[in-house]
């Protein structure tokens, strides 16, 4: 994965999609070329969000940005070919909707993507532990997945120092994506703990300006010692 870490990855969830392309060339613009797909089906998560054809059309009009599709369906298996035929370029699956999540994560990587793997709030990531060597990404969810707008839940923390031991102790490497409250207040600290690609939703699209909003982010995110943007 050739990106200048930490990444800022705006999360489509929030924008406006009535202006969808409009919004996304703000990302652009900005130098947010890591787009944020929140797929939902209303059985894993309450909420419906969009499918393989809206991803589609983004990588239409962006055929340059880097497509991030977090999948939070049941039984995503169904669906990795659609979307990798969409253009993502990552597929993150949950480990609570995949019971051979070995096998699914071969599947995306058949399909010729990237691969993720994403967790709830209550999943420990000791039970992640043992595919964490076959996945690109380690996507920790810090709010309940389902809606965008959501408080930070502070114990996320502790799963990011989990995740760093792991690294350490088996000496492999996958990059952190953190999802779910990131803002202006809790950039830094998440950087600290070990977090390559921040997702961040409401602070970037109800923002007066997103690509203003965008390159403050970056901005504060720059000035964290140890990072590369
Ligand atoms: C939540 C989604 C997130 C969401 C983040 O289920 O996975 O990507 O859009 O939104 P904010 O940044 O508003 O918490
Ligand atoms: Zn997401």
């Amino acid at each position: 994965m050739d990106f200048k870490l930490p990444v800022i990855a705006p999360s489509l969830l929030a924008s406006d999609y009535s202006r969808l392309g409009v919004q996304v060339d703000e990302c652009l613009k900005a130098g947010a070329n890591w787009l944020h797909c929140d797929i939902m089906d209303g059985h894993f998560v309450p909420n419906i969000s969009f499918g393989p054809d809206v991803v589609a059309a983004i990588h239409n009009h962006a055929p340059d940005a880097f497509m991030d599709v977090h999948l939070m369906i049941e039984n995503p298996d169904r669906y990795i070919d659609a979307f990798s035929d969409a253009g993502a370029d990552i597929i993150s699956v949950h480990a609570e909707t995949c019971p051979h999540l070995h096998r699914t994560i071969q599947n995306i990587r058949e399909a010729g993507c990237m691969a993720g793997v994403a967790i709830n709030p209550a999943t420990s990531v000791s039970s992640v532990e043992h595919i964490l060597q076959d996945v690109d990404i380690a996507l920790i969810m810090s709010v309940n997945p389902g809606f965008g707008g959501q408080k930070f839940i502070e114990s996320t923390y502790k799963k990011l120092n989990d995740l760093k031991v792991i690294k350490k102790q088996q000496n492999i490497d996958f990059r952190v994506e953190i999802d779910g409250g990131v803002n202006h207040d809790n950039i830094e600290k998440l950087v600290k703990h070990g977090v390559d690609i921040l997702v961040a939703g409401s602070t970037v699209f109800k923002a007066p300006s997103v690509s203003e909003r965008i390159t403050e982010l970056k901005k504060i995110a720059s000035h964290i010692p140890g990072s590369m943007v």
